[in-house]
């Protein structure tokens, strides 16, 4: 009996060893070696810079299939490796997307850019543009990620000057060759993207602008220690009042005298100890980017205080009541609901209840993101002026008439709100229904009344918002679709990404 070949029917492949690359040997390793079984903190010879979440690498050789198991592919192609068990590796071809077998010591993993920090990976469009649009950054602001729509290539986004000096942001595709270099435009091409924005900050060539300086990248919430969850109160040093509500007083505070968090004092008698403790266990385990994050709590002294993340730019509903001359335009109030939209359907999946979505509990960061606060707090607050529905203090204009009327709070009366909150944004902050009483609310709204559509407030959103205030919970539509009906709002329209200049 001669060898075994892997061209024999029935899986003789994983013995078959890897053919000698054409040119320079990389390396060999013992064919019963296989990588899992390395040491820890053992890497492959071959490996030249480990990305630790992309498997991409790239072709260093042709090399032609010998059997239906295996996948030829050309020098310069594109992979994404599936599965590292010996010296075969089970990979998919980007170009193709057939799956095969491929010789590990034929292709190169894909030098990362994760270091880079015009590289920000796997955002979507949105959020790409969200951050170009951030005050912090100039027209040629820029970022690199890596495409939605075709895996293995890299789109790039940058921010322009749009109608009456407003911001706005255009994306290009970045092209990959056959030999793994990148273009834009196919009249000039590079080998590495570095090269390619090292040119387009020497001039535009015809992109909207000249790449300036690399996207801010948002700071991300402070780095908590999970295990500071009930702090003494003496680590908190309060500096500033930034505001009061119904239940006590919100101060901007250093935590042991380095970490700047906001803090809310709750008055007391506001809420039983045990069921603050009990729902804040839960609050604290939602955490998204689109949700102000939840740090840590005082509980062993009255008042009660509730530690979260600093927003440095208030609550929405101030944010969007500032003078006319600095407010911001439509496209960026759809992006607020969108941005809502997003956090709500974050909650939705976690099956939790916000309970009090308004324009006051959203947040703006100092890169004018937004994020949802005080989800949860309001099942908490004692029976009292609050829950006892018909009080002043129960915000009646913002909550669903089933909830108003058996207390039945669900994500469906969450999404009524959210239909109040849209109309809040659209008008700058004005009072809904203005000049009606919460009783008088109540009673038109039982009776099918729904709030006009604003001034200046298009038909589609109008529409959007109504859809929000079905008698019916069920006919409400969920915060997922919600999001991606506002994500799209301008996009169904528009083309996303510019011709190749
Ligand atoms: N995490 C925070 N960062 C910055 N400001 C905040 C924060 N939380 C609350 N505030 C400010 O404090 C005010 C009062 O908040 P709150 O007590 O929740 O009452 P309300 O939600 O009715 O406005 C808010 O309107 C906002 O201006
Ligand atoms: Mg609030």
């Amino acid at each position: 009996m001669g060898c075994v070949s892997s061209r024999e029917k029935g899986g003789g492949v994983k013995q078959r060893q890897n053919p000698r690359p054409p040119e320079v040997k990389r390396y060999i390793t013992d064919p019963t070696q296989n990588s899992s079984s390395l040491l820890p903190g053992q890497v492959l010879q071959n490996v030249d810079a480990v990305s630790t979440d992309s498997k991409m690498v790239i072709a260093i050789f042709s090399y032609d299939a010998e059997n239906k198991n295996e996948l030829t592919f050309k020098k310069g192609e594109k992979l994404v490796i599936l599965d590292e068990n010996g010296e075969w590796w089970k990979a998919k071809s980007l170009s193709s997307g057939k799956v095969g077998l491929i010789p590990s010591n034929y292709i190169k993993l894909e030098e990362s850019m994760d270091n880079k920090d015009w590289y920000f990976k796997n955002i979507s469009r949105i959020t790409a543009e969200r951050n170009l649009l951030a005050p912090a950054n100039k027209p040629g602001a820029f970022l690199i990620r890596q495409s939605e729509t075709t895996a293995g290539s890299y789109s790039m986004s940058v921010r322009d000057v749009g109608p009456n000096r407003s911001a706005v942001v255009k994306h290009y595709k970045i092209r990959l060759l056959e030999n793994g270099g990148f273009y834009i435009s196919p009249r000039i091409t590079f080998q590495t993207i570095d090269d390619l924005i090292t040119y387009y900050q020497k001039q535009a060539n015809g992109l909207c602008q000249r790449l300036g300086k690399a996207c801010v990248k948002p700071k991300n919430a402070v780095q908590w220690d999970e295990d500071a969850w009930e702090i003494p109160k003496e680590s908190l040093h309060m500096t500033k009042r930034l505001g009061a509500g119904q239940f006590g007083e919100v101060w901007l505070a250093t935590y042991n005298n380095a970490t700047k968090v906001a803090v809310k004092t709750l008055k007391p008698g506001t809420m039983s100890v045990e069921a603050f403790l009990q729902e804040a266990n839960l609050m604290k385990t939602l955490r998204h980017e689109r949700l102000v994050r939840l740090y840590a709590v005082v509980t062993k002294s009255q008042p009660l205080y509730i530690i979260t993340e600093f927003m440095s730019n208030g609550s929405l509903l101030d944010f969007l009541k500032s003078p006319p001359g600095r407010r911001v335009q439509f496209p960026k109030l759809v992006d607020f609901g969108a941005q809502i939209a997003e956090g709500m359907a974050y909650i939705e999946k976690k099956n939790y209840i916000h309970r009090d979505l308004r324009a006051a509990n959203v947040l703006v960061s100092e890169s004018l993101l937004a994020k949802i606060a005080d989800f949860g707090l309001a099942r908490v607050i004692e029976e009292n002026e609050y829950s006892a529905r018909e009080g002043a203090k129960f915000p009646i204009k913002w909550t669903a008439p089933e909830a108003i009327n058996y207390g039945s709070f669900t994500i469906k009366s969450d999404m009524w709100s959210f239909g109040i909150l849209l109309y809040e944004i659209v008008t700058y902050g004005k009072l809904p229904y203005t000049g009606l009483s919460n009783s008088e609310v109540m009673a038109r709204v039982q009776r099918g009344y729904r709030m006009q559509c604003p001034d200046n407030c298009p038909s589609e959103l109008y529409e959007i918002m109504t859809s929000c205030w079905k008698a019916k919970p069920e006919e409400r539509p969920t915060f997922d679709f919600m999001q991606s009906v506002l994500e799209d709002y301008y996009t169904a329209t528009e083309g996303q990404y510019q011709s190749q200049p």
